[in-house]
């Protein structure tokens, strides 16, 4: 259950010689009203390919969205010999994935993720999905798509702080792998973002996350690994939403990235030093959320409702140091809490 990764910026060239090799008796693209806009343009090959339009944001990934791309899957006449580009980020991935996965069974897809969070975390490992009352990504499958090409050309569409909220996830890749690609990616200057190069690092990210998927495709072990950084980052997402200050998810992973490796010092001997540089780096480009003892029992509750919890008991991906994942840890409201005033103290809030 692995697909097929293409590193290029030459993506019109790569879908050419997937869409000429494939044999497909119907070709579909899926995008939302931005990748219509700015990135369809762009690609000639697929001008005279059927398109079906989904709204852009998370509060679209759902089951009216999926019942519409079904049915008009159904009304262009798709069979099981035609293919579905995802042309988009993580909601086209994630979304039009399921799409493709449950179509009479099954038929193929390709992704083309167009925002660093998509192609490096998303559109890769073969995780779909929707939401689900009120439940990030609580109904879906595991299904490859069978090509992924991932580029970095059509970042120049994204706001800065699109691309600040990819990269947390390679930060997070980057502390499941190693210490000198942690340090590495610390080295980021986001205001002089060289695409080719980026493309480069993100490469060697997104084989981090391969690794992992191809040993554990299912998350029965090792792929919840993956997972560091985001029990709190949901919560904190959870707070935000609740708030109705919505952040984006990749910020929220790189505040809760902070608490989870506090928590990795204090309970598995993390370096304090790297905690430091890490706590540093997050604050100076992704600010901090606020928070006072007052929110800590609500964000308690909802790590509680964590799909990855355990038994009401919040469970976290813990390092002992940098390319040291320990999965599985409970932890306690009194860790939680110290870790959230340690947080507090570092972020200078
Ligand atoms: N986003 C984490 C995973 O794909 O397992």
């Amino acid at each position: 259950m692995i697909s097929n990764l293409i590193y290029s910026n030459d993506v019109d060239a790569t879908l050419n010689a997937i869409v000429g090799g494939g044999n497909y008796n119907l070709v579909v693209v899926l995008v939302d009203e931005n990748t219509r806009q700015l990135v369809l343009p762009r690609l000639p090959i697929l001008n005279n390919t059927q398109i079906i339009e989904i709204q852009s944001g998370d509060e679209n990934k759902n089951l009216t969205t999926l019942k519409s791309v079904w049915q008009q899957l159904e009304n262009l006449g798709a069979t099981r010999q035609s293919l579905l580009v995802n042309l988009g980020g993580g909601v086209v991935t994630d979304l039009g994935g399921m799409a493709a996965a449950t179509f009479k069974r099954g038929i193929h897809f390709v992704n083309v993720p167009t925002t660093l969070l998509a192609a490096v975390d998303a559109a890769v490992g073969g995780k779909t999905g929707i939401n689900f009352m009120g439940l990030k990504n609580e109904i879906g499958v595991f299904a490859c798509a069978e090509d992924v090409i991932v580029s970095t050309c059509f970042f120049d569409t994204l706001p800065p702080e699109e691309l600040k909220s990819g990269f947390a996830e390679m930060l997070k890749h980057g502390m499941l792998s190693t210490h000198e690609e942690f340090l590495q990616l610390l080295e980021t200057d986001f205001d002089n973002i060289d695409f080719e190069n980026l493309l480069k690092i993100l490469q060697s990210s997104i084989q981090v996350k391969q690794r992992i998927v191809e040993e554990d495709p299912t998350e029965k072990g090792l792929r919840k690994t993956l997972n560091l950084g985001h029990t709190v980052g949901h919560a904190f997402e959870m707070k935000a939403l609740d708030d109705s200050k919505p952040v984006s998810h990749g910020y929220a992973v790189a505040w809760g990235l902070v608490i989870e490796t506090v928590l990795s010092h204090m309970i598995k001997g993390f370096p304090s030093a790297d905690l430091y540089s890490l706590a540093n780096f997050v604050r100076t480009n992704y600010g901090s959320f606020k928070i006072t003892c007052d929110d800590y029992d609500y964000l308690i509750g909802i790590m509680r409702h964590d799909k990855k919890s355990y038994n009401g008991e919040i469970n976290c991906t813990l390092l002992k140091a940098c390319g040291e994942p320990l999965i599985d840890n409970t932890i306690s409201d009194d860790d939680i809490k110290a870790a959230l005033d340690i947080y507090r103290d570092l972020m200078g809030i």
